[in-house]
């Protein structure tokens, strides 16, 4: 990866407007100037605390399994000149996959033992979830898989070439329920946008959720989206769709709906994915009763 210039958040006041890294802005606060980001985040970071001896493998993997990340303005940040030379970073000529927001990374680690061919990167803003992950890795001896601990948007955006993956995976993305909220989640078009960038002609987007009003808005965002087709057009519609059943049963909000507006005419749920495993946030979905959707989009050809 090249290296990139590091700003201090106090080099706000000598750079000029062409300077700020899109996706960020220059405001004006009673501290000075400060480069925020220009939208809400999905994320909240939490503790960074780890055990010594996950702090000791974490910093042994840097630079290596771990991946450098030259920052801008904020510790999750990637610098706009950054860049993955995927072919030297994995060092086998596989199909690159990239797992968005890993959690502790159960999806990346079952997906990259039962495809060794294939490179592996797990996007996470959340440490101690990557070091499990690396724990795991090192430990089993799974040797197709890197980590990056920033955050996602960026990553697509300055790390990732053009039309470099062959598969994107969001699984259980934070949902963020609350209305004033639902502008944190992470599937809107514009994420959309980032993904059909670097998706190879073919590629494939994979998303799960256990929340139906979230799954009802992936989906309305990935239908809407010109580079998107749904690989599982009017699978699982009416009576039989998952959604049809969460939203007669008020299964998000104990808020059931009358069958009449329940129906979900559309359909489009896809088949549970090979190695995606049940993961703790999973197993809780279930065990509160609610359903879990899948959606795979293929990326058309440019
Ligand atoms: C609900 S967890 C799901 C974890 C995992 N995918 C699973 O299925 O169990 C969502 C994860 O996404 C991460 N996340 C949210 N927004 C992110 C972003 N913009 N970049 C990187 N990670 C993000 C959070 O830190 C959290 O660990």
């Amino acid at each position: 990866m090249t290296p990139a210039k590091h700003h201090r958040p106090d080099d706000a006041n000598h750079l000029a407007n062409d300077e700020v890294p899109s996706g960020y802005q220059k405001v004006e606060t009673p501290q000075g100037v400060k480069i925020v980001r220009e939208g809400p985040v999905s994320f909240v970071r939490r503790e960074l605390a780890m055990s010594p001896n996950r702090q000791k493998l974490w910093e042994e993997h840097q630079g290596t399994t771990v991946l450098p990340v030259a920052r801008s303005f904020a510790d999750t940040s990637v610098a706009p000149e950054s860049y993955l030379d995927v072919a030297s970073v994995w060092g086998q000529d596989g199909p690159l996959i990239v797992d968005v927001g890993v959690g502790h990374g159960e999806s990346t680690f079952a997906g990259a033992q039962a495809h060794p061919e294939a490179n592996f990167l797990a996007v996470e803003v959340y440490r101690p979830g990557l070091a499990k992950l690396l724990d795991r890795v090192v430990t089993e001896d799974v040797i197709n898989v890197r980590m990056v601990e920033a955050n996602a948007p960026e990553v697509l955006d300055h790390m990732l070439p053009a039309a470099s993956a062959q598969e994107v995976w969001v699984f259980f993305s934070d949902p963020w329920q609350k209305n004033r909220y639902h502008k944190r989640r992470l599937i809107q078009p514009k994420f959309l946008d980032r993904v059909a960038r670097v998706l190879v002609d073919g590629g494939l987007l994979r998303l799960a959720t256990d929340w139906s009003h979230y799954a009802a808005h992936m989906r309305d965002v990935a239908e809407a989206h010109v580079e998107f087709e749904n690989l599982y057009p009017g699978r699982l519609a009416g009576n039989e769709s998952p959604l049809t059943a969460a939203r007669v049963q008020g299964t998000d909000d104990d808020n059931p709906m009358p069958e009449a507006q329940a129906l979900d005419t559309l359909g489009g749920w896809a088949p549970r994915f090979d190695t995606r495993p049940v993961t703790s946030f999973e197993a809780k979905a279930q065990r509160a009763g609610r359903y879990i959707f899948d959606l795979t989009y293929r990326r058309v050809d440019r």
